[in-house]
């Protein structure tokens, strides 16, 4: 009997810190070895493909919820399939709570629904509702249950909070030991804006983007950061758009706060003039906050190189262009202000990242690592389990042909969406397999997990989230029922 039961032997190994020839043996689902010469049952040739972590996407939306009971069109099924087939084995999506509701039903509901996942996954808890009840009693069971992060929006108006709601939820976050990520836009400041857009007859969807500005975004960023050093609890702030809002994270940090950063691929390759195309089409691209320009793009770059920016995540939002829940929900007249935001992403994350940044020599191999697999894992307390290649952790990796030229086309991302807002990108670098906990779950672009082989990943406390022990005047308020 050979050492393993599985090798992927002669690959270029690609960690958070190092690029070296060596195979790796898989055992019981986990990484075994990595060496030279292993030997195992089966054996997966790598010879001129990369193998790096699989994808932890820490940021997607998969058969979120509605308010009226409906859900998102992408499911678990085919947000997994798309998943593999893009090079990402572990997600963490949402589970929503609506205004005047509690957060356990629902945490419930998407725990059933995520039985049939086929990668693994946890949540982020949104509060959209800090009521005594959800604040002291409910998010003490999230917590327990293992999911260990929060999410809160300062816009929207199914899902804003306030301040004073923010700063609960922050001491909720602190007492209870989790992580917080924020939706930064100003939410009165976005809605003036709109009335106005809206009586000029400023409708189209090009006028999202002016509806919310990067200042807008800046400033949530700015009163984010405040709050949470205020309270003392780490923040990561989601899909930051341009240079400016991140500039807002590196002063945090050189202050020594506990904020991290997140961007995702729109943001690098989409602009506002996207949302300028004929008719309706401009919709496609419309997502919150709004792409912005070059100049935007190229200055985020610098802001990952200088690793404000530490992670990438698709933000993948799930539904569709054409579909009755998707963006023509009120129809191809609706004003921009009614048309639902976000981009699909999940497939296409890694590819475009990969040939962006390692392609066209904006960031190394190690740092595409990083910023899609071991930081987001490191961050949301799924590491040394996942986004490493070190023995002991779960055998998720991801097989790359650094090569191979593809031009995106929606099938090939094999999400249920109808559209990408890539199509017809031309990227060079493509997954031709994926390995999730030891099996080969996704080979030459066909997809062979079964549904409900995902496993949930329950997170307990981790020491990157303890507060930074700076509270002012050293009074910490988080520990009164206020
Ligand atoms: O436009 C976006 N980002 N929609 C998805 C929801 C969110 O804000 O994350
Ligand atoms: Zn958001
Ligand atoms: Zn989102």
């Amino acid at each position: 009997m050979a050492d393993y039961e599985l090798v992927v032997a002669g690959g270029t190994v690609v960690t958070a810190s190092d690029v070296f020839r060596a195979d790796v043996g898989i055992a019981g689902g986990r990484i075994a070895a990595v060496g030279l010469d292993l030997k195992g049952d089966s054996r997966i040739e790598a010879d001129g493909l990369l193998v790096m972590p699989g994808g932890v996407d820490s940021h997607c939306h998969i058969e979120q919820l509605r308010a009226d009971g409906g859900a998102d069109e992408e499911t678990w099924v085919s947000g997994s399939t798309s998943a593999l087939a893009g090079g990402t084995t572990s997600v963490i999506t949402f589970s929503a709570q609506f205004k005047g509701r509690g957060i356990l039903e629902p945490l419930a509901e998407y725990r059933r629904r995520a039985s049939q996942a086929m990668v693994d996954y946890s949540f982020h808890q949104i509060i959209a509702d800090a009521s005594d009840e959800v604040i002291f009693k409910q998010i003490p069971e999230v917590a327990a249950s293992g999911v260990r992060s929060l999410k809160v929006f300062l816009t929207y108006e199914s899902s804003f909070i306030d301040d004073k709601q923010f700063l609960r939820v922050l001491a909720a976050a602190r007492r209870n030991k989790m992580l917080v990520t924020v939706h930064c836009e100003n939410y009165e400041a976005i809605n003036w804006r709109t009335a106005a857009l809206l009586a000029a007859g400023h409708v189209e969807p090009k006028y999202h983007a002016w509806s919310r500005p990067a200042m807008i975004e800046r400033e949530a960023t700015h009163r984010a950061i405040a709050l949470a050093e205020l309270v003392d609890t780490p923040i990561q702030v989601f899909h930051v758009s341009c240079p400016e809002v991140a500039a807002e994270i590196t002063q945090a940090k050189a202050r020594g706060l506990k904020v991290w950063g997140e961007t995702c691929p729109q943001y690098f390759v989409l602009s506002a003039s996207d949302m300028d195309r004929p008719g309706f089409e401009g919709a496609k691209f419309m997502c919150s906050p709004s792409p912005r320009d070059a100049a935007a793009s190229a200055g985020l770059w610098d802001m990952v190189r200088m690793g404000t920016l530490d992670v990438v995540s698709s933000d993948h939002s799930g539904w569709g262009y054409n579909s009755p829940v998707g963006k023509r929900v009120h129809g191809t007249n609706a004003p921009f202000s009614d048309i639902p935001n976000g981009v699909p992403g999940l497939g296409s994350r890694l590819p475009i990242l990969f040939s962006e940044g390692v392609g066209k020599g904006r960031i190394d191999l190690c740092q595409f690592v990083r910023l899609t697999s071991s930081n987001p894992a490191k961050l949301f307390g799924l590491s040394p389990r996942k986004g490493s290649i070190t023995p002991g952790a779960d055998a998720d990796l991801v097989l790359w042909d650094p090569k191979k030229q593809v031009t995106i086309t929606n099938e090939t991302l094999q999400h249920v969406i109808d559209y990408t807002p890539y199509e017809g990108m031309e990227v060079t670098g493509w997954p031709v397999a994926t390995i999730r906990r030891g099996e080969v779950a996704m080979r030459d672009g066909k997809v062979q997990a079964a549904p409900g082989s995902g496993r949930f990943l329950p997170r307990a406390p981790y020491a990157l989230i303890e507060p930074a022990g700076r509270l002012p005047f050293g009074f910490d308020a988080s520990a009164y029922e206020v």
